[in-house]
């Protein structure tokens, strides 16, 4: 085949592929949802206990039990994607799941890009450090802070005057590695997250917790626009705030109910 031929073929097979992928990535509708049977969720699966894969690599954690809830309100069979965090939204935009849940904060930023339901907890950024090493926003003068990448601790550690170095990981976990081999002086992370690492990895001896930096309201998003999912979602949401279920997945994971109140 003449090389010239060869290479039209394979433009052809490259357009192919493209208009392929964006025929199946559309934001759907609540209706057209409705009709597949199945909704697809987006979430990351490394924020334990919110969204994770346990020992036997099963997606578990509060949000998963609450998006599993969700979806069998909505009469829906859940199907879900683990992505990582930092490209959760983006895909949102791109139709790759019908939503969202994955611990996000609401923020101005993200709200421009992506609709948020009301809120399915609330919470607050809050400083680990090892025993002895800071503990609040001024202890943190010259001293190196891990947190994930593309978060809320990020950018509220960005924000702290005399900070050192802000150290950025592609996962949350990764950060507390790094805060027990010394290479970072804090970790900021959620207030629910440091809690439950501490005590699955029996760290009560070698961390503290410090001071809350912020608080925050977390909530599922939908594409821009998505309407009639957003609809969909907060009412299923409020329903089960309602029936019980909320306050019996919330007491499972964390013993109290952690609705924003
Ligand atoms: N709440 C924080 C935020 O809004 C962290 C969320 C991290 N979620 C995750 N699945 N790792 O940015």
């Amino acid at each position: 085949m003449p090389f010239q031929e060869v290479a039209m073929r394979k433009v052809l097979v490259f357009l192919g592929i493209l208009a392929l992928g964006l025929a199946f990535a559309q934001v759907r509708t609540f209706d057209q949802i409705k009709k597949s049977g199945e909704i697809r969720i987006g979430t990351e699966g490394a924020f334990p206990p919110f969204n994770y894969f346990d020992a036997k690599n099963q997606l578990t954690g509060f949000e998963i039990d609450l998006g599993n809830a969700i979806a069998k309100k909505l009469g829906l069979k859940p199907k879900w994607i683990a992505q990582s965090f930092d490209s959760l939204l983006i895909q949102l935009g791109q139709g790759r799941f019908d939503f969202v849940i994955a611990s996000h904060g609401i923020t101005e930023e993200r709200a421009k890009a992506v609709d948020f339901t009301n809120p399915h907890y609330c919470t607050g950024g809050i400083i680990v450090s090892k025993k002895g090493g800071p503990k609040t926003k001024k202890d943190l003068e010259g001293k190196v802070v891990g947190v994930q990448i593309g978060t809320t601790y990020m950018e509220a550690a960005q924000k702290i005057p005399g900070v050192r170095q802000v150290r950025t990981y592609q996962k949350d976990p990764d950060a507390l590695q790094d805060l027990l081999a010394g290479r970072v002086d804090a970790w900021i992370t959620d207030r629910f997250v440091a809690k439950e690492a501490i005590k699955e990895r029996k760290l009560e001896g070698t961390l503290q917790l410090g001071e809350l930096v912020f608080q925050e309201r977390v909530a599922m998003a939908v594409a821009k626009g998505n309407k009639s999912v957003l609809d969909a979602l907060n009412k299923a949401l409020a329903d089960l705030m309602k029936d019980g279920t909320y306050a019996q997945i919330s007491k499972k994971w964390f013993g109290e109910d952690v609705r924003c109140r």
